[in-house]
């Protein structure tokens, strides 16, 4: 992989760090055997596929085929360039890299100058807040909303001043084109007029991070009162709004480590929750919550918390986003808010601490937020009005896919009402029948509950049974990652001589990584190679379970498993030729196939 850091600096980077401490961070592992396994970050999946190896230092997924080294895992999972990841895990673990210009090949260069800019723009916005007279009272506001430094500039949070042209200005200076900055929504032209202005005045800028942490947009709120409240970025060719989520790149590794997000309406609740220890929060971007945003959530945790205003607004918006995300295989759970509070007004009131307590580890199932929801606008003293409850009630019992969630909320109803559980459960399967009917009228199935049970499955069901012939070479190829004697012996004894593309290709590379004395090391051998698709495949090889010792039985086995391949595919050709001609009852022709055939049977069987 092409690179400028030395060689030396990565083999200390590889060194020092642990694959299943790293990977830790992204993906709850267990330990099972030698191996580690958990859900793989790069599929959505419901049984763990995805194994990390100690001992090799490497990760595969049986599941999508994603696996490499701790470098090529930080790659895939931050979208980041080689040096990038070497640098990142550098500075994790305290080790100096030599700087890297932000950015690498991959996209044209307007691209990048957009993204530049908004780099730029958000360190301008920061430093006007934080130092200087004009930012000044915007940022007493901001501690008098009960932000502490450190989190203001956790957000890098900024001030856009009251100023036509302040970062046209520094963008001109820094010669940025300005067409690219007014498609990329940093500045905009009043309707009649030809002159670009900033787009953001006289606001507090709250910049919007991708995962990685670049900036590429911005929402800027009004000083006290105004309209509008917040002004966002416009959708851009660096700012895709609906797979966005604000607070994402702070979030993401403790959403995977409690395999757990929350989901709130308001950057400034997002804000405070983090200073409030509820570090795993992120918030949809002014609109509702985005299928994509439900997706992008769904990869990293299993389970949702929302939560929204206590509002009637935030409320319903509550059980719109909840639908989507269970539509979504999420367990979702819902943490209901005070009337007329939001997170961000109730940390400020009752602390961090009762936030936390009472509201956060407080939520509840959503089918139990559903009931109280339900209960609302009725008066349950009133015979009609409880009969519809019920009703209602058990029509959203019906959505549930687990008899015994069934069970334990109908048996709740049957508590609170003194009925007969079994009474109730007669009618709930007549509602059942009644709306399975007109499921499948639509014909849409109910996925929600397929991908739920599916969760109950073993793990690797995706395993392949592959040829014996494939299977040899996979071993001879694991062994041979691990010892340059053996390496050495096949050499002479096969050379290049596998029937699988890609295990030439490996073949080749081992030849020359040991040709160049590098001691066996499957890490170090992956780092080597500059094809995504052989660092998978090799890693998927270089993971499987196979004795450190080759005896010499087993040598010999695999490599005539490996020669003999093509003879075996010449014999069924003969014999798709002597059917042929049995057919056209050619008798002369179909003898003479039937002979050599068997002389080559014979051959092989020696
Ligand atoms: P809120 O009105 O609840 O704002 O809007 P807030 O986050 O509580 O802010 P404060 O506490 O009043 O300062 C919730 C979210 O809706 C979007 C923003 O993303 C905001 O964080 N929004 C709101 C807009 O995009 N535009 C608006 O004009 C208002
Ligand atoms: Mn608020």
């Amino acid at each position: 992989m092409a690179n400028y850091i030395p060689e030396e600096t990565i083999a200390e980077i590889r060194r020092s760090l642990d694959i299943v401490e790293v990977i830790s961070e992204y993906v709850q592992l267990q330990k099972r055997g030698k191996h580690y396994t958990g859900l793989c970050p790069f599929h959505e999946e419901k049984t763990p596929s995805f194994s990390v190896s100690p001992d090799k230092q490497l990760y595969h997924c049986f599941g999508c085929g994603a696996g490499g080294n701790v470098i090529t895992f930080i790659m895939e999972i931050e979208q980041l360039q080689f040096a990038e990841a070497v640098q990142r895990l550098a500075e994790n673990k305290g080790l100096s890299v030599p700087d890297i210009p932000l950015s690498g090949t991959v996209k044209d260069s307007t691209h990048n100058r957009k993204k530049e800019a908004h780099q730029l723009a958000s360190r301008f916005y920061h430093h006007l807040l934080m130092s200087t007279e004009q930012g000044r009272e915007s940022f007493e506001y901001l501690l008098q909303r009960g932000f502490e430094k450190e989190t203001i500039e956790l957000f890098q949070l900024g001030f856009a001043p009251d100023h036509d042209g302040l970062l046209k200005e520094l963008l001109v200076k820094r010669g940025f084109d300005l067409t690219d900055m007014e498609e990329c929504g940093l500045l905009r032209r009043h309707e009649a007029a030809w002159e670009l202005h900033d787009r953001f005045r006289n606001r507090v800028m709250f910049p919007i991070r991708d995962m990685r942490g670049y900036t590429v947009g911005f929402g800027g709120r009004v000083l006290g009162t105004g309209e509008p409240k917040y002004l966002n970025s416009p959708e851009t060719s660096i700012f895709n709004k609906s797979d966005t989520l604000y607070g994402m790149d702070l979030a993401k590794k403790e959403i995977r480590k409690q395999n757990t997000a929350v989901l709130f309406e308001g950057y400034m609740d997002v804000i405070s929750a983090y200073q409030a220890n509820v570090k795993n929060g992120v918030a949809s971007l002014g609109t509702s919550l985005t299928e994509r945003q439900a997706q992008v959530l769904s990869r990293n945790a299993e389970r949702i918390i929302i939560c929204f205003d206590g509002d009637n607004a935030g409320q319903e918006a509550a059980v719109k986003s909840a639908n989507m995300l269970e539509k979504h295989g999420l367990n979702v759970q819902v943490a209901v808010l005070p009337e007329r509070m939001d997170p961000d007004d109730y940390i400020h009131s009752k602390g961090a601490e009762q936030f936390k307590k009472e509201i956060i580890e407080a939520a509840i199932p959503f089918m139990a937020f559903k009931m109280e929801t339900l209960k609302k606008n009725k008066n349950l003293h009133i015979e009609g009005d409880k009969l519809s409850y019920i009703e209602e009630v058990l029509k959203q019992i019906t959505t549930l896919s687990k008899a015994v969630e069934r069970d334990f909320y109908m048996r709740r109803l049957a508590d609170e009402f003194s009925l007969s559980f079994d009474a109730l459960k007669q009618e709930q399967y007549r509602i059942y029948k009644e709306t399975r009917r007109s499921f499948d009228k639509v014909g849409k199935p109910r996925f929600n509950q397929v991908q739920r049970e599916r969760r109950g499955t073993a793990p690797f069901v995706n395993k392949r049974i592959l040829p014996a012939f494939q299977n040899a070479e996979r071993f001879l190829l694991a062994h041979m990652m691990q010892s340059k004697e053996i390496t050495a012996e096949v050499g002479e004894r096969l050379g290049g001589g596998f029937n699988v593309d890609e295990h030439i290709a490996l073949a080749a590379y081992l030849y020359s990584y040991y040709g160049d004395n590098n001691p066996a090391d499957p890490g170090a051998f992956i780092n080597q190679l500059d094809d995504a698709n052989l660092v998978k495949k090799a890693s998927e090889i270089a993971m499987l379970d196979i004795s450190r010792h080759l005896s010499e039985n087993e040598l010999v086995d695999y490599i005539h498993q490996i020669k003999n391949y093509p003879k075996w595919v010449e014999i069924e050709e003969k014999e798709q030729k002597m059917k042929e001609a049995e057919k056209k009852s050619d008798l002369k022709q179909a003898l003479q196939l039937a002979a050599e055939i068997v002389d080559m049977k014979k051959a092989l069987k020696k």
